[in-house]
């Protein structure tokens, strides 16, 4: 029989315990996580920084549907993980894993490149805004693949997020960096098989998930180095460039400059900046 058939209390996963109580994978399964260390050092505040936006939560939930047993690739803090049913969190940081509430599934210190838990088990697998921290995303989405018949991952267009004003008119450097690591939607729905669909997430304006747009209708925030610390696009920039990105645009929110140069923005309640659920089926 295999390991993930047991739940916390030793028993059979059907035996109608609460599968998420507080239960750690044994050591024998824990494996080094050398490769993706950066979350050790940008993740500190994720949890407030970075909380599960509703809007985006029922999508999810609704892609999610009637799937019993879900994988969570790059979990982090456990964001937009369902909590009525059968869940395991991959995740290789440990500063991230020690920001997720006590209620959160059982989590294996693992990256997505080789996860170590048996095919068959899950009926979807799903990764959230992380893929584009893989060292070899086409072999993170190979396991994906083998670990479930069905796959959600939420991810970005590069070149749209590159046309979005913070990185359009303040730091080219980042679109070009986020255009260099992140792979294109077509890629990816490609790489994940089966029968693809891609939806649109488009980011309202009071988005409380700090992604790297989530201000694009309130530019001030960006002053802020906690707003900017929350997202890796600018966490990992040359900070001598980003500091200087937040000079110009204080200068431009005090003379106007960004109000001229952004008006259309204001009497939108939503925004384009690139986010996407590719999500693919082999039934
Ligand atoms: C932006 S966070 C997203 C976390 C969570 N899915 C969410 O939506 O809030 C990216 C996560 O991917 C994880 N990560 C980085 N490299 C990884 C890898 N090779 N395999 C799996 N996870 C990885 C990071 O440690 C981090 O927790």
């Amino acid at each position: 029989m295999d390991f993930w058939q047991f739940c916390q209390k030793g028993r059979l996963q059907e035996c109608g315990c609460d599968q998420r109580a507080t239960w750690s994978p044994p050591p024998s399964i824990l494996i080094t996580v050398s490769e993706s260390q950066v979350y050790e050092a940008i993740g500190v505040g994720y949890s407030v920084g970075r909380r599960p936006e509703p809007r985006w939560h029922q999508e999810i939930d609704s892609v999610i549907g009637d799937a019993r047993r879900v994988i969570n690739i790059g979990a982090g803090t456990g964001s937009y993980e369902p909590s009525d049913r059968a869940v395991i969190a991959v995740e290789p940081s440990e500063l991230m894993v020690s920001q997720r509430p006590n209620t959160a599934a059982p989590v294996v210190m693992a990256v997505a490149e080789n996860v170590p838990i048996v095919s068959g088990w899950a009926d979807l697998t799903m990764t959230l805004l992380s893929l584009h921290h893989w060292t070899d995303w086409r072999t993170g989405v190979s396991e994906m693949r083998r670990l479930a018949p069905r796959r959600l991952v939420l991810t970005y267009d590069p070149e749209i997020l590159s046309s979005f004003w913070l990185l359009r008119d303040y730091l080219a450097e980042v679109a070009a960096s986020e255009q260099k690591r992140t792979p294109k939607i077509e890629d990816i729905a490609d790489a994940l098989g089966g029968d693809v669909e891609v939806i649109v997430l488009e980011v309202p304006w009071d988005c409380v998930d700090g992604v790297l747009g989530a201000h694009w209708r309130r530019p001030a925030a960006y002053l802020d180095p906690q707003v900017r610390a929350c997202c890796s696009g600018l966490a990992q920039a040359d900070q001598r460039g980003v500091e200087r990105a937040v000079r110009e645009l204080a200068v431009d929110l005090d003379t106007g400059a960004w109000h001229r140069r952004n008006r259309e923005l204001v009497g939108m309640d939503s925004f384009d900046a690139g986010f996407r659920l590719v999500v693919s089926s082999e039934i």
